[in-house]
């Protein structure tokens, strides 16, 4: 699962759309975590696609990674600021890939 204390134990590498891209990163193999308040670890997303279908507000975005060994597509929290901290999304996703911080 994500590391919930990621914010402590990694840092930030890049951006990407406008939210922070938490490394390490190596791509393709290696991809980090995108976002703060809505987080997505790319090393764990396996595109299942649960999130994207249940998000009330549309946060997330299929990304194309091609070259990753866990999937070729990530959901990326693109609008991360709507998030109404619902907790849907942490829910359904079955390998506990995003964590979201409420407040
Ligand atoms: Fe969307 Fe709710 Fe997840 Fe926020 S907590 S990203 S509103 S599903
Ligand atoms: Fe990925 Fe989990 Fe969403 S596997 S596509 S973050 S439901
Ligand atoms: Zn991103």
């Amino acid at each position: 699962p994500i590391d919930p204390e990621f914010e402590e134990n990694r840092e930030v590498v890049e951006q990407h759309d406008g939210h922070n891209v938490w490394g390490p990163v190596e791509e393709p193999e290696t991809l980090g975590i995108h976002g703060t308040h809505v987080a997505v670890d790319f090393d764990i997303c396996l595109a299942d696609g649960a999130c994207l279908e249940d998000c009330p507000v549309d946060v997330f975005e299929w990304v194309d990674t091609p070259g990753h060994p866990e999937s070729d597509i990530k959901a990326d929290p693109a609008h991360e600021s709507q998030c109404i901290d619902c907790m849907l999304c942490v829910d359904v996703c079955p390998v506990d890939a995003i964590d979201v911080d409420p407040g």
